[in-house]
């Protein structure tokens, strides 16, 4: 047999074995009511998920694909003007998919490990203008880097027509995402990180204005047309045939993290948004303890201390051998990852996100103490 070993990498993440049982459930028919009752089931874990105010319109939905399908999605809805941030791989992607589904796309660029400054953004939207849409990943995956929600937000509101696109593929589950409050017009993440699921099925949030501005868009396609997927969603019809399975295991995932079933012993009072909340903040002491780890060791995360993100943390390697240093944690039973394309063995990443304990952190970081004493 095997043996088992713990993944760390930024995605997919380790699944808990009840939910892997979740995706072996009998299949049940895609238009049957059971599969309506299971779809109702997603409903306000979405919801509390991306921090939808009070009485909110927003509308909540997931998709068969994995996130790459629904960035191209939040585009096909998109008007024709479109500014991207782009400070790693993954928003690089944003705006290249951007390109092929024909938008004129003008691109904001920071270097990796950075975010784009809030002024940038202000001058390139006053100077560069006017755009339909701007496109953002919450949480560079490739580098570590969170681009604030909350300026995003307070930059945008001088520009109240400019519909803000938002990658939360890394982010969702692990930190909150605040939707109204934050402005956000369409919200998309995969299940295989904060969430931790198997991959294969995509979460969104669209508002009322991004579905309207949507309408007028011509040739959404069919699979990745916003508007289908989200009516599909409403009308417990989709448009085709869902990954069941995931539906079982995400709609069990959601409730217990609702209900406090994930968190620490002394959370698990906790219910809906202050569960959540308590997730939220098991995520930031993980981070800490990870970035604590990296400078008692003599390392540096890439990113500045305010930019850090709450899911991955992303470390400089210094004159660490990257891949010595992975095999010998392999050895141990933990998979961390690598640095990303140009990063890779100049960094490497560990994952620290959806149902990791600070226990299971705490323990795995002490052996990774070990295996850098034997490498220097
Ligand atoms: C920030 C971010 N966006 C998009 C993607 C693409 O997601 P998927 O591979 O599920 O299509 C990833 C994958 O790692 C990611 O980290």
């Amino acid at each position: 047999m095997m043996s088992e070993t713990t993944l760390w990498i930024p995605g997919p993440t380790q699944v808990r074995k009840e939910l892997l049982a979740e995706c072996a459930r009998p299949m049940i028919g895609h238009r049957s009511k059971a599969m309506t009752a299971l779809t109702e089931r997603l409903d306000p874990g979405l919801k509390l998920g991306f921090g939808l105010a009070l009485g909110s319109s927003a509308h909540v939905a997931v998709h068969t694909t994995s996130a790459t399908g629904l960035m191209e999605a939040a585009l096909r809805g998109a008007g024709p003007r479109v500014l991207s941030l782009v400070n790693g791989a993954f928003s690089k992607r944003f705006a290249e998919i951007a390109a092929l589904v024909g938008k004129q796309v003008t691109k904001l660029e920071a270097p990796m490990g950075s975010a784009v400054p809030m002024a940038e953004l202000a001058r390139a939207l006053k100077e560069q203008g006017p755009f339909d849409a701007v496109t953002v990943v919450s949480n560079e995956t490739s580098t570590g880097v969170r681009q604030p929600l909350g300026e995003l937000a307070r930059t945008l509101a001088a520009f109240p027509d400019v519909q803000l696109l938002v990658d939360l593929v890394s982010y969702i589950a692990g930190a909150p995402v605040d939707f109204d409050a934050n402005r956000i017009d369409f919200g998309f993440a995969g299940v295989q990180k904060a969430l931790a699921l198997p991959p294969g099925i995509s979460v969104l949030c669209a508002s009322d204005r991004y579905l309207a501005k949507a309408k007028q868009q011509p040739l959404r396609g069919y699979y990745l047309d916003p508007l289908r997927i989200v009516e599909g969603h409403e009308a417990r019809a989709t448009p085709a045939t869902p990954c069941i399975s995931l539906y079982y295991a995400l709609a069990q995932q959601l409730e217990d993290i609702s209900n406090g079933l994930t968190l620490p012993q002394k959370d698990r009072k906790k219910s809906g948004a202050e569960a959540w909340n308590a997730r939220f903040e098991e995520h930031a002491r993980m981070q800490q303890v990870t970035e604590a780890w990296a400078v008692s060791n003599g390392l540096e995360l890439l990113p500045a201390p305010e930019l850090c993100s709450p899911t991955i943390s992303c470390v400089r390697a210094g004159d660490l051998d990257v891949a010595a240093f992975l095999a010998g944690m392999k050895e141990r039973g933990h998979v961390l990852g690598d640095g990303y394309g140009e990063l890779k063995g100049k960094t490497f990443r560990i994952g620290h996100m959806g149902d990791h304990t600070e226990t299971e952190l705490a323990s795995m970081l002490q052996l990774a103490d070990d295996v850098i004493a034997g490498l220097r």
